[in-house]
C-alpha cells in the first residue's frame, strides 16, 4: 500500500502572472506536484474555478481559499489512504465537494490533488505517468499525438481585431513527433519572417498562447498570412489548418459578430464551408456558440465527413453534455480540458465516451498555463491522437510539446505517430477536388 503522508497546497503564478493552485503530495517513496492550468474563454459550464474574490489581493484572482480547502477538508480526509486508488480518491473529494460543478471545493483545488496523486502513483508503481495514464484508460498502446499549434491569436488572447480566437497548424505529414514540432517551429519562423515584413515588428509580439497577434481584421487575412508561411517553408503536402472560432464570445443579441458583419447561424454555417473549400481547414473547434447545438449538427451534418468539428465550451468535457451532443450529432470530435471537469477520473471517462462513439479526441492546454506537462503524458496515455498546446513558443506552451519528444524517443518503435489518421480522408477530399477541377 502506497499511504499518501503528506498532501498539501501553495499559491502559485500561471503564465499569465495570475494566481493558480500547486499541489504536493509525499508518500514513502516519492514526492510529486500539480500545477492547475486556468481558461480565459471559459464556458460557462465548466466545473467552477473558485477564486477569492476579494479585491485587496490580486484584484480578487487569488486562490487562497481554494488551498484552503485543500490543507484543511481534503488533505485530512486523504492522508493515509492509497493513492494507487484514484477512482475511489477522486470520488471521495466529488461527494465531500456535494456540488454539481465543484463549487463549494473549488475544481481547481480539487483537480490539483486528481493530478498529484495520478503522479504520486506512477511513482510507487515505478511507471512513467503516460503508463499509468494508459493503465487507467485501458490502454496497450502508444500513440504520438498530432500537434494542433496554435501560430496567430486573435479574440479573447490577443489585442488585435481578429474574431476568431486561434489558428492553428496541424503537421499531419509529419515522419514522428520529433519532425512534427521541427516543420511547426521552421514554419513559425516563416511566419514570423512574413508578419515582420508586412506589419513592421510591433507585430511579432505574441499573444497569451504563443502565437502572433499581428494588426489583422478579418479571418481570410489570417489565413492568407499561414498559406504563405506554409507555401515558403516548402511544408503544403505536410501541414493543414485548424482553427478555434470559440464563437460563444462573439455571439451577441443572436447573431454572430463576425468580419464587420452579423451572420445567423445558417449564414455562419455557409461561411465555413466556403472557408472549408478555400483554405485547407481539417479542424474547426466551437464555430457556434456554447449552446447552440442546432447550428452544430447543421456545420457538422454539412462538412462533417472531412472536417473535425470539436466542441470545447459544448461538451466542457463533461459526459452528460457529450452524450448531449452525441444524441444531436452535434460535433465529431471532443477537446479535453481537465479543469473544464475537475478530476483525472471523469476526464478519461470523457474521452472514453467519446472515443466509443467514434469521435476524435484532442487534448488541451488552457490560456494560462504552467511549466506543468501532466497533459502531454494524458494525450499518450489515453491514446487521444491529437493535442493542442499553443505556438512553438514561450516555455508553458513547449513543455508539452518537449515532454512528448522524451516520451517518444523513450519509447522508440513502441510507438506510432497519429498523423497518418489524419491523412486519409483528406486524401479523399484532395482526389475529389481534383476530379472535379479535371
Ligand atoms: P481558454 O482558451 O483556455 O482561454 O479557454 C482555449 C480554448 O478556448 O480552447
Ligand atoms: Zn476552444
Amino acid at each position: 500500500m502506497a499511504k499518501i503522508e503528506l498532501l498539501r497546497a501553495r499559491e502559485i503564478l500561471d503564465s499569465r502572472g495570475n494566481p493558480t493552485v500547486e499541489v504536493e503530495i509525499s508518500t514513502k517513496h516519492c514526492k510529486e506536484r500539480a500545477m492547475v492550468p486556468s481558461g480565459a474563454s471559459t464556458g460557462t459550464h465548466e466545473a467552477w474555478e473558485l477564486r477569492d474574490g476579494d479585491d485587496k489581493r490580486f484584484k480578487g484572482k487569488g486562490v487562497l481559499k481554494a488551498v484552503k480547502n485543500v490543507n484543511e477538508i481534503i488533505a485530512p480526509k486523504l492522508m493515509g489512504m492509497d493513492c494507487v486508488n484514484q477512482k475511489e480518491l477522486d470520488k471521495l473529494m466529488i461527494d465531500l465537494d456535494g456540488t454539481e460543478n465543484k463549487a463549494k471545493l473549488g475544481a481547481n483545488a480539487i483537480l490539483g490533488v486528481s493530478m498529484a496523486v495520478a503522479r504520486a502513483a506512477a511513482a510507487e508503481n515505478e511507471l512513467e505517468l503516460y503508463e499509468h495514464l494508459a493503465d487507467l484508460s485501458d490502454n496497450m498502446t502508444y500513440v504520438l499525438p498530432v500537434p494542433s499549434m496554435n501560430v496567430i491569436n486573435g479574440g479573447m488572447h490577443a489585442g488585435n481585431k481578429l474574431n476568431i480566437q486561434e489558428f492553428m497548424i496541424l503537421p499531419v505529414g509529419a515522419d514522428n513527433f520529433k519532425h512534427a514540432t521541427q516543420i511547426c517551429s521552421e514554419l513559425y519562423g516563416e511566419l514570423k519572417t512574413i508578419i515582420k515584413d508586412a506589419y513592421g515588428k510591433d507585430a511579432i509580439n505574441v499573444g497569451d498562447e504563443g502565437g502572433f497577434a499581428p494588426p489583422l481584421a478579418k479571418t481570410e487575412d489570417a489565413l492568407d498570412l499561414l498559406m504563405k508561411a506554409i507555401k515558403k517553408s516548402g511544408y503544403e503536402n505536410e501541414v493543414k489548418l485548424g482553427m478555434d472560432c470559440a464563437a460563444s464570445e462573439f455571439y451577441k443579441n443572436g447573431k454572430y459578430e463576425i468580419d464587420g458583419a452579423k451572420l445567423d447561424g445558417i449564414k455562419l454555417v455557409e461561411k465555413y464551408t466556403r472557408l472549408v473549400k478555400k483554405y485547407p481547414i481539417i479542424s474547426i473547434e466551437d464555430p457556434f456558440a456554447e449552446d447552440d447545438f442546432k447550428n452544430f449538427s447543421i456545420l457538422t451534418r454539412e462538412i462533417g465527413e472531412s472536417v473535425q468539428i470539436v466542441g470545447d465550451d459544448l461538451l466542457v468535457t463533461n459526459v452528460k453534455r457529450i452524450n448531449m451532443a452525441i444524441r444531436e450529432k452535434a460535433a465529431n470530435a471532443l477537446l479535453l480540458k481537465v479543469n473544464q471537469i475537475g478530476t483525472v477520473t471523469e476526464a478519461i471517462a470523457a474521452a472514453k465516451l467519446s472515443m466509443k462513439n467514434k469521435m476524435g479526441v484532442m487534448v488541451s492546454h488552457r490560456s494560462g498555463e504552467t511549466e506543468d506537462s501532466f497533459i502531454a503524458d494524458l494525450a499518450v496515455g489515453l491514446k487521444a491522437g491529437q493535442i493542442k498546446s499553443g505556438a512553438p513558443c514561450r516555455s508553458e506552451r513547449t513543455a508539452k510539446y518537449n515532454r512528448l519528444i522524451r516520451i517518444e524517443e523513450e519509447l522508440e518503435k513502441n510507438c506510432r505517430y497519429a498523423g497518418s489518421e489524419f491523412r486519409q480522408p483528406w486524401l479523399i477530399k484532395v482526389q475529389k477536388k481534383n476530379i472535379i477541377s479535371d
